[in-house]
């Protein structure tokens, strides 16, 4: 929501006017955490704690655990891939009804980092290759959630593009591989949205780290782009004091042990800080307390919350509108009648949601199993699991039914909680009610569980310290777990480690209860108890599961199969060393193919894997990570309810193709020797054929392109709906230099629009092309350069088919 300038006036008077009322010693608490995802109160001035919390396709809130469920939308590759900015502002939107309800005040998210590298682990939590799609999208996002009154903090400012040693890596870019392509999204976010946040990387870039760099956030950001909001540490990405608030850090997260708070302060004291600088940051915090209706005495920018929002509904279109279907031979979908093969493990335990700090808990998940239940003909249905990837222990959740009790010293029951599932994760103050850290000795997980498979499970326990793990009346373990030493991340969590194997029947409960005995060291700097009851279900053979799914398929009228990624595979904290889908998936793909012609397979899978058997199968349709309700858009999508509305937005091929591979630092460094070439622009300069291209998507109707119609650097294009049902195209405007620049990528995509016809229809999008489109990063001359000249306008379905062109001169 646009602010008015006589709004904003009166929005930074009030800033001043609380600043002025602040002493040194409060304006340096105000810049630290207090705690995982909070500042501090300061009553005295009217200033309520600021909220924080994770983001980007639900809103968490201040727990971290599945007791506080939340709307979980498809993973941001899905939004993108609709290729819909306004589908995206009502994902904020959306978001920002969610945020208030929780309390939330700023959603850590849009992440708008580029897909470098199909290796990246968090692919699945950034948009796109491409940064004018990715601005877009974003753009529609931060609007979106600000016009809820909601701040956003777009992330990670800047080439956060992979995992690996990503506290360290001093990622090596030039000026102009930074300016076209990493900064891009930013500065088109900060142009067209106004962000209230940015969140500064772990990572450094050409030297110092992202939480010190001045020439990127207070040269470029604010200089330059003019960003006003505030800018807060990626968590725990703060290392110096002087280096921080020097390079225009304004706020370290978490707390509440930061580099600023008291040794802010003690630096200001000492004079090697300029209290004008400690000034500037909290001014920065003040501006977005006042725009988000924490600081008394100023106006809110949105003083009413906007009409609610029905978020699975939103969730359910999203996920249809996502989805992407890339091969559809002889018309295989929509599904004809008759009865229907459903066969794959994430057919029925869905993965809706890539794994790390973009984790939310949904309340419900309808997996593609509910979905075809519930949308097919009674008795058509079968189902067999196929294959497993998920050998690996994971936490407790199907078929157990799990509550806390916390004791004290004497064995006392001080408070008990609900458990959602077997992951226990208490931060700071965040306790049961009547429980303290003080008072807090024992924390029994216990309730029963019904098993859904007959054969020997396994149970684990995830976590450090004394556990007693009793299954069914026999204690398995009663013993202390110790630290893995050499990995700090595992030191802190623990792995999972399995620790009874019991024989159980299908449907026939059994108690079982995890007890954790609390001894957490009197300095830890936050006290957080996390631990976890893990299960794994029976391994059958994996041979003998390929041959049932393949009698299940052969006489079927369509085998449907889901394939996957784990949570092993994306994630953040690391990145991939392959593209493959794990376990015997591929196995499973062509055996049921082979049994079965019209074979459809749908990918769950939040970035590209190999599909090794992409021709011998009817039909393959990307899902992404498709949030809540991603079974029952997948039913729309497959019954021909709707149409797939998704394309690529970004290229999907082999790893022995993808031309950006490193994503491992040499000696703490990773240079970016590809330097603007990423994505489709490295595919066509190495003139490899990629499995999908970027940009395409099959709906369930056929488009003409007829005429394409450019007026100085307005483009016109008309189609017609040739199919037989109605539609929505995605009509994509690439512009290619009319000589071949070996400097510059072959096309990039300069504009895009959605439109819908119903069939026989003619319909007419009208693009501007931007001036960016035309223009290049001059090194030399540090600035943007206008390459005059004549180019090539070709508009089409995809990168790779391209309709119709026009010449262009500018
Ligand atoms: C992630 C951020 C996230 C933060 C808080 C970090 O590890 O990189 O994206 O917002 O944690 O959970």
């Amino acid at each position: 929501m646009a602010e008015t300038a006589v709004e904003t006036e009166a929005r930074e008077a009030a800033v001043e006017a609380a600043l002025g009322k602040l002493d040194l010693e409060a304006k340096t608490r105000l810049l630290a955490g207090q705690d995982m995802w909070t500042l501090p109160a300061f009553p005295e001035i009217g200033l309520a704690s600021l909220v924080m919390s994770d983001g980007p396709i639900g809103v968490r809130g201040v727990r971290w655990s599945a007791d506080d469920p939340s709307v979980a939308l498809p993973s941001p590759t899905a939004l993108a891939a609709s290729w819909d900015p306004e589908l995206a502002r009502r994902a904020g939107v959306l978001l920002a009804q969610e945020a208030r309800r929780k309390g939330v005040h700023v959603l850590l998210a849009p992440t708008v980092n580029l897909h470098r590298s199909p290796l990246g682990g968090r692919h699945f939590e950034a948009y796109s290759e491409d940064p004018y799609l990715t601005g877009r999208i974003g753009t529609g996002y931060v609007t979106g959630v600000q016009s809820g009154g909601v701040g956003t903090t777009v992330k990670h400012f800047v080439a956060n593009d992979a995992e690996t040693d990503r506290f360290t890596v001093n990622n090596l870019v030039s000026e102009r591989a930074l300016r076209e392509l990493y900064l891009a999204p930013f500065e088109a976010i900060v142009a067209d949205a106004h962000p209230w946040g940015i969140m500064t990387a772990y990572n450094s870039v050409n030297g110092p780290t992202m939480t010190e760099h001045h020439r990127l956030v207070e040269e470029i950001l604010r200089g330059e782009w003019g960003f006003d909001g505030f800018n807060v540490s990626d968590w725990t990405a703060a290392r110096s004091t002087t280096g921080a608030i020097d390079g225009g850090l304004d706020v370290a997260m978490p707390g509440p042990g930061t580099v600023y708070g008291e040794a802010l302060a003690q630096a200001v004291r000492d004079g090697r800080v300029e209290e004008a600088k400690v000034d500037a940051a909290v001014r920065n915090v003040l501006r977005l307390a006042a725009r988000v209706g924490v600081l008394q005495g100023a106006e809110p920018v949105v003083p009413e919350p906007p009409a609610p929002v029905d978020g699975a509904a939103l969730a359910r279109e999203i996920a249809r509108r996502s989805f992407v279907l890339v091969r559809n031979e002889g018309g295989a979908l929509p599904l004809r009648p008759g009865t229907v093969a459903l066969i794959g493990a994430a057919a029925r335990d869905a993965r809706v949601l890539g794994g790390g700090s973009a984790t939310v808990f949904p309340a419900h998940v309808v997996s593609p199993l509910d979905g075809l239940t519930a949308a097919l003909p009674e008795g058509t249905l079968r189902y067999a699991v196929g294959a497993d990837p998920n050998t690996e222990l994971a936490v407790a959740g199907k078929g157990f039914a799990l509550r806390t009790v916390c004791h004290d010293t004497d064995g006392r029951v001080i408070g008990t909680a609900n458990a959602p599932d077997g992951h226990v994760q208490w931060m700071g103050s965040d306790l049961p009610e009547g429980v303290t850290h003080e008072a807090l000795h024992t924390v029994d997980l216990t309730g029963t569980f019904t098993p859904r498979e007959t054969g020997t499970h396994t149970f684990g326990i995830k976590g450090l310290g004394a556990f007693t793990l009793t299954v069914d009346g026999t204690t398995h373990f009663d013993d202390v777990q110790r630290p893995v030493k050499d990995d700090p991340f595992l030191s802190f969590f623990g792995a999972p480690e399995p620790r009874a194997e019991v024989e159980l029947t299908a449907g026939q409960p059994v108690e079982v209860s995890l007890r954790y005995v609390v001894d957490l060291p009197d300095d830890m700097p936050m006290k957080v108890i996390t631990f976890s009851l893990c299960h794994a279900e029976p391994v059958r053979d994996p041979d003998e599961l390929i041959a049932e799914a393949v009698e299940t398929a052969r006489g079927a009228d369509t085998a449907v199969v889901v394939v996957a990624t784990t949570e092993r595979v994306e994630s953040e904290g690391f990145d991939r060393t392959d593209l493959k889908l794990p376990g015997r998936q591929d196995d499973l793909v062509r055996a049921v193919a082979a049994a079965n012609p019209n074979t459809v397979v749908v990918v769950n899978a939040g970035s590209p894997v190999e599909l090794p058997w992409r021709d011998e199968v009817a039909a393959v349709l990307l899902s992404w990570f498709p949030g809540q309700e991603g079974g029952a858009a997948l039913a729309d999508v497959l019954t021909g309810a709707h149409e797939p509305g998704g394309r690529l937005p970004t290229t999907w091929g082999s790893l022995a193709d993808a031309p950006v591979t490193q994503v491992v630092p040499e000696n703490g460094e990773l240079p970016y020797t590809e330097d603007v070439f990423i994505g489709y622009r490295a595919w066509e300069r190495e003139s490899r054929t990629p499995a999908y291209p970027f940009g395409h998507g099959l709906g369930y109707t056929d488009w003409t392109y007829e005429s394409l119609q450019v007026t100085g650097t307005t483009v016109r294009v008309r189609l017609r709906n040739t199919g037989d049902r109605p539609g929505r195209e995605v009509v994509q405007l690439y512009l290619a230099p009319a000589q071949p620049d070996p400097t510059r990528p072959a096309r990039w995509l300069a504009g895009f629009a959605g439109v819908e016809a119903a069939p026989g229809e003619r319909a007419e999008v009208t693009v501007e092309l931007p001036r960016r489109a035309f223009e290049v990063w001059d090194e030399a001359a540090g600035t943007w350069s206008f390459v005059k000249g004549s180019y090539e306008l070709q508009a089409g379905r995809s990168i790779a088919d391209r309709r119709i062109t026009a010449p262009i001169t500018v």
